[in-house]
């Protein structure tokens, strides 16, 4: 393992078992039905750099998102984090829980990931509490100010519930969420396609300044070639569950070798015109 990876994902598989229950297999007498999802994908992501998986829908991105977290044990190969076997069985519960603070997620769809029904000073301080991260209320306080104020938001905000807030704001509201336990790797799954390209390029440029901040490792998911641009150190291709082409940013887009590449890169019109829509200030 070189010294500056951070996450090695190594012969990852995940065969979905789509077969009836058992009782009606017998009576229908139809053998077991399997989906392999995610099939043999390996790669490494650096400390302090971003991997994106580009793909179409259904290629898998968010099956490996789930497992490179901890969300969902592989059926096959495993996930080494700085060293640590996510999904060894052998690790205790303490070691387990040590490893999943330092790995967070930020999904796509803030709506359905943050519970309408609390404020979001509670929702932010959960994560603390489930981590036991702070020893009283007032350091409890002090550290959900300061994460608003990280994404971008007020303190005041804390008062307020989810629905009070644009879309943008509330994917801030979860990349504070994400950021509550000090994480050093967040995986962000398609963390601004339900956002207007104004207030995607927004969202972007607080991921990229909380990187350089913080020093964040990301997996970085997507279907949309412009984002990953301006993102992404590195690419990784997956088609049916298999990572066919991986590459710097750079030369997968300038000289991506398989068609399918080819036919994303195409469907990306924001790249072919030489612009993403997103700049950096
Ligand atoms: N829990 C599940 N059970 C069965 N099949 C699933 C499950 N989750 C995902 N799949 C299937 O696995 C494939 C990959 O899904 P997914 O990882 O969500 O793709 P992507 O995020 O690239 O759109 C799809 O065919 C999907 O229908
Ligand atoms: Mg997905």
């Amino acid at each position: 393992m070189s010294e500056h990876e951070f996450i090695r994902i190594d012969r990852l598989s995940q065969r979905f078992d789509l077969s009836d229950p058992w009782i009606a297999r017998l009576i229908s007498r139809r053998p077991k039905q399997f989906l392999n999802a995610v099939d043999n994908v390996s790669f490494n992501i650096e400390k302090g750099k971003t991997y994106a998986l580009v793909g179409e829908s259904g290629s898998g991105k968010s099956t490996i998102a789930l497992m490179a977290v901890g969300l969902l044990r592989p059926t096959g190969g495993s996930v080494l984090i700085d060293g640590h076997n996510l999904y060894d069985r052998t690790q205790s519960q303490l070691e387990h829980r040590r490893t999943r603070r330092r790995l967070q997620m930020v999904f796509q769809s803030p709506y359905a990931s943050l519970n309408p029904r609390w404020r979001v000073g509670n929702i932010l301080s959960e994560p603390l509490r489930v981590f036991s991260l702070t020893d009283s209320q007032s350091a409890e306080r002090r550290r959900v100010h300061e994460l608003l104020e990280q994404v971008g938001l007020s303190q005041s905000d804390a008062h307020r519930f989810p629905h009070e807030f644009s879309g943008g704001q509330r994917q801030r509201i979860s990349i504070a969420r994400a950021l509550a336990s000090r994480p050093e790797f967040i995986v962000c799954d398609e963390p601004t396609s339900a956002l207007d390209v104004s207030v995607q390029a927004q969202v972007l440029n607080l991921l990229k300044r909380l990187q350089n901040d913080l020093g964040l490792t990301y997996l970085f998911i997507t279907h949309d070639l412009a984002v990953v641009r301006v993102m992404a150190h590195r690419i990784g291709v997956l088609k049916s569950g298999r990572l066919i082409e991986e590459e710097s940013t750079q030369s997968l887009i300038e000289s991506p070798q398989s068609e399918y590449t080819k036919m994303l890169i195409r469907s990306a019109p924001r790249i072919s015109r030489g612009t993403t829509g997103i700049s950096f200030t």
